[in-house]
């Protein structure tokens, strides 16, 4: 995808005393104390913000926190933890700025952060007046937001539509080209991981990874269906019966191919959904009825790995089982496990894939970590995102 990118303006020396604003996505978890509980996203948001400031730019971030009123600000709203919380990652004192739309005072070298941005009347619906303000405020917009990259909000799309340049933050070209390194020329055989427990809210990724991936591995509950679908009995095992027939589809899709979507040969069950359930392995053709599928099997556990290890790009999403209980863990540490031992360029993705990294400290091996959530998701999905689709439009001119 051709966009501009802050780091060449930076490098051609087109930034120095220039007003930057950055968006970026710094929508953490808090716990009930307004404590950031997981700092990822602003770790990996301050490298734009360094830059800036090294190429000698007045600089503004702002992002947005939560799903505030529009209008209504509320204390718990503010991104004032989270100024502290970079402050400290940066070594500087960061000022909050609030109601900032119609004018912020920033000299070159300051860095300023601006309120939580969906505060701001219109910003959810792009308003046109709201998102000229936010561009008269800058010389050079910066989208950092990789997270926030599926929305077209005043902030992320709006702003760069009117804003002088628009151009793609460190943060955001690296999930991009990352995307485009797995999904649109990748080393093959291509591999995806998609698990979660239900079909229905990931079918259309079902759908779009069936049309170009090597192997489509499932997990979780969709490949109960899956396994429905292949004529296998799971129990009393969580499925979507009314999604047989796309689950079907998307079978003969890869079969058409020459691709395959590999069935569990064996499966972990147990009879109750709790930690301390007793775990049986058995056979995917012995599953009884009252049997609750928690993990794939040893056996299945092997062979994927072994397919995982002779991949030349993994695209990972979605543990395959039960992960949270050590007795059902096996299937998704195997497979974390082969993932780190495989020499193929792998993507990782979303908040239960990047707990299991986590769980099994296989962060350094993964060849990327995506920031994004429901972005990310909709990468998988096909879908060209507003940023990358705005950032690209304006790289023409
Ligand atoms: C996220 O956490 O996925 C992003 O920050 C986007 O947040 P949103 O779903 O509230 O737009």
């Amino acid at each position: 995808m051709n966009v501009i990118r802050f780091s060449d303006l930076c490098a051609q020396g087109q930034v120095a005393g220039k007003r930057v604003f950055i968006r970026a996505d710094l929508n953490v978890p808090q716990d009930d104390a307004g404590n950031i509980s997981e700092d990822t996203r602003v770790r990996a948001s301050v490298p734009c913000i360094q830059m800036a400031l090294d190429a000698g730019a007045a600089v503004m971030v702002t992002s947005h926190l939560g799903r505030p009123t529009e209008g209504e600000f509320k204390p718990a709203d503010s991104l004032a933890p989270v100024a502290k919380r970079m402050g400290e990652l940066m070594g500087r004192e960061i000022p909050v700025i609030a109601n900032w739309t119609d004018g912020v005072e920033v000299k070159p070298g300051q860095l300023v952060m601006l309120e939580n941005c969906r505060v701001n009347k219109g910003e959810k619906k792009n308003d046109e007046a709201l998102a000229k303000k936010m561009a008269a405020l800058c010389d050079i917009f910066v989208h950092d937001a990789f997270g926030t990259a599926h929305r077209a909000e005043a902030s992320t799309y709006g702003i760069a539509q009117f804003a002088p340049v628009a151009c793609a933050g460190p943060l955001l070209a690296a999930e991009m080209d990352a995307i485009s390194k797995a999904l649109l020329a990748p080393k093959r055989p291509l591999v995806a991981i998609v698990a979660g427990s239900k079909v229905s809210t990931k079918l259309t990724i079902l759908k779009s990874l069936a049309e170009n991936v090597d192997q489509l591995i499932v997990g979780g509950g969709i490949a109960n269906t899956f396994m429905l679908a292949a004529d296998l009995k799971i129990g009393k095992s969580l499925a979507e019966a009314d999604l047989l027939d796309q689950a079907k589809a998307v079978i003969e899709a890869m079969k058409a191919r020459g691709a395959a979507v590999p069935i569990p040969t064996d499966v972990v069950t147990a009879k109750t959904f709790s930690a301390d359930a007793v775990a049986t392995v058995k056979a995917a053709t012995d599953v009884a009825d009252d049997d609750l599928i928690l993990d794939i099997g040893p056996q299945t556990a092997q062979a994927l790995a072994d397919q995982l290890k002779k991949a030349g790009t993994i695209v990972w999403n979605g543990p395959v089982g039960v992960f949270e209980f050590a007795a059902f863990e096996n299937g998704t540490k195997v497979i974390a496990q082969a993932i780190a031992d495989s020499s193929a360029f792998s993507i990782a993705g979303g908040g239960d894939t990047l707990a299991a990294i986590a769980k099994y400290g296989i962060e350094k091996q993964v060849g990327y970590i995506s920031t994004g959530g429901g972005a990310f998701l909709e990468v998988l999905e096909g879908k060209t995102l507003p940023a990358f689709e705005i950032l690209g439009k304006r790289a023409l001119g």
